[in-house]
């Protein structure tokens, strides 16, 4: 079928879409970003090399693929150009690769500091923020002050940024925070120079006609469903919609041309930064899945917080986004346990739900549990086939399938590439 199909995180981020991404980019003409900055690290693992992306789409890698860098991304010119030279040593033709929509917004410098202000001001109820300026950026696109890629060819586009950064030292002036802009400027004009080196597109207009040559597109992600700035864990979200909806927004594709919505998730539950989360473990468990599955932030080297899977909370990604295929990631970083723990409720108010109440930082909110049998000891992240895997993997995944009354066409089973194992004829 042509068309756009979506892959997007249902938890909290870092669910393994770079990975994934890659393995289906030879399905698809065009990988496209439609949301988030580079608070987003997305990571790659194939022939020995390891390798993070921030802002570029997670097709790089795969000759014959357009990438696309949507509208609704933000863009930070200096890590763009980072990331740009970080590819070279891969020696793939990068102005051939890739595309970015003239509507994509900028992060200024001062977008950044008025990040870490916001932060520092904030104290103990600070979001925990990347601090790449991903929410005063996108405050400026709402609040139609924000400076875009398609400006940048303009002639009174110093002018234009001069203002913009008029405006931030005022809202700097309010905090108590010392910066030093002079530095950072620099190389940031210095980077706009590179960006002016990818093509700059209609996007809206180019992925309309490569859907009219039939075409297939697959939309990327980042963050995840709960950090979804409307149904998120509010406010401790990012700034975008980084659900389903968000592709239409951000692609300027329309709700009818979208076919499947992959879901992904961790086999467990990982968050980074603040905010409620159910099913978070405090204790040596989630020590050692935290140490076992590396759940190390890509972007800022955070150790994340991790737990037992939340089907409450999945269930109302799944929901929100109209998945119609899920992949479980990191299935092997649960062969260290004896039994593994599934959230089927919650204790809320002293009624047994399923589903996520307004304010899951209620008190009286318990996850309520369901224990499986692990398949302990035993090494995945060599199998390659639904044959090999143990038979208590096998059960957790058709437990899970029928509780998200969703397939699980996919299953990850280590971070390279070839360690994945497709439950069906993928896709097209
Ligand atoms: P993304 O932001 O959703 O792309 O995910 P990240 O790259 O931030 O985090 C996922 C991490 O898990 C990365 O270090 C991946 O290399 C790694 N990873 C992905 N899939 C698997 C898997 O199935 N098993 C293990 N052990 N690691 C995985
Ligand atoms: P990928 O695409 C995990 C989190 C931050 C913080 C909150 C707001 O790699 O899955 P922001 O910088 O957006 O203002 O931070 O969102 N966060 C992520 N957590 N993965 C990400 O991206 C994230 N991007 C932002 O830790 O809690
Ligand atoms: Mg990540």
């Amino acid at each position: 079928m042509t068309g756009t199909d979506v892959l997007l995180g249902l938890q909290w981020g870092d669910e393994g879409k770079g990975k994934v991404v890659d393995v289906l980019t030879p399905h698809y003409d065009i990988i496209a970003r439609f949301q988030g900055g580079p608070n987003a690290g997305h990571t790659l693992e194939f022939n020995n090399i390891k390798h993070v992306l921030h802002t570029i789409p997670s097709g790089i890698f795969r000759e014959g693929t357009m990438n696309l860098i949507g509208n609704g991304v933000v863009i930070d010119p200096v890590i763009f150009k980072k990331e740009i030279e970080n590819l070279k040593q891969f020696d793939l033709n990068i102005k051939e690769l890739l595309r970015v929509s003239k509507k994509t917004h900028l992060i200024l410098p001062t977008h950044r500091i008025l990040d870490a202000a916001s932060e520092q001001a904030k104290g103990k109820k600070k979001i925990g923020s990347t601090l790449k300026g991903i929410g005063p950026t996108y405050m400026d696109k709402t609040g139609r002050n924000g400076l875009r890629v398609g400006d940048i060819y303009t002639s009174n586009f110093k002018q234009r940024y001069d203002l913009l950064v008029e405006k931030h030292k005022a809202m700097l002036a309010r905090f108590d925070f010392d910066y030093d802009l002079s530095e950072y400027e620099e190389a940031w004009f210095e980077a706009i120079e590179v960006l002016k080196e990818i093509p700059a597109v209609d996007s809206e207009h180019y992925v309309d006609q490569a859907q009219k040559e039939g075409k297939k597109i697959l939309a990327e992600g980042a963050q995840g469903t709960l950090l979804d700035i409307d149904f998120g864990t509010y406010p401790y979200v990012t700034s975008s919609n980084t659900i389903t909806a968000g592709t239409c927004t951000g692609l300027g594709i329309a709700p009818n041309k979208i076919n499947d919505v992959i879901g992904i998730f961790k086999a467990y539950c990982t968050r980074v930064g603040s905010g409620p989360f159910p099913t978070e473990l405090h204790d040596e468990t989630g020590e050692e899945m935290r140490k076992e599955g590396h759940e190390f932030g890509a972007t800022t080297g955070r150790p994340r917080r991790c737990g037992w899977i939340d089907l409450p909370a999945l269930k109302y990604a799944i929901m929100i986004n109209g998945v119609t295929k899920l992949a479980m990631m990191k299935a092997d970083v649960l062969s260290i346990f004896e039994s593994i723990q599934v959230c089927t409720h919650y204790d809320y108010q002293g009624e047994l739900i399923d589903f996520l109440p307004y304010d899951l930082e209620d008190p009286s909110l318990k996850p309520v549990y369901k224990e499986l049998p692990g398949w302990k000891d035993i090494d995945l992240t060599g199998m390659n086939s639904m044959n090999e895997i143990p038979e208590n993997l096998n059960n957790y995944i058709e437990f899970l399938e029928k509780e998200l009354n969703t397939p699980i066409t996919i299953v990850s089973v280590g971070p390279n590439r070839n360690q994945t194992i497709l439950r069906e004829e993928i896709l097209a």
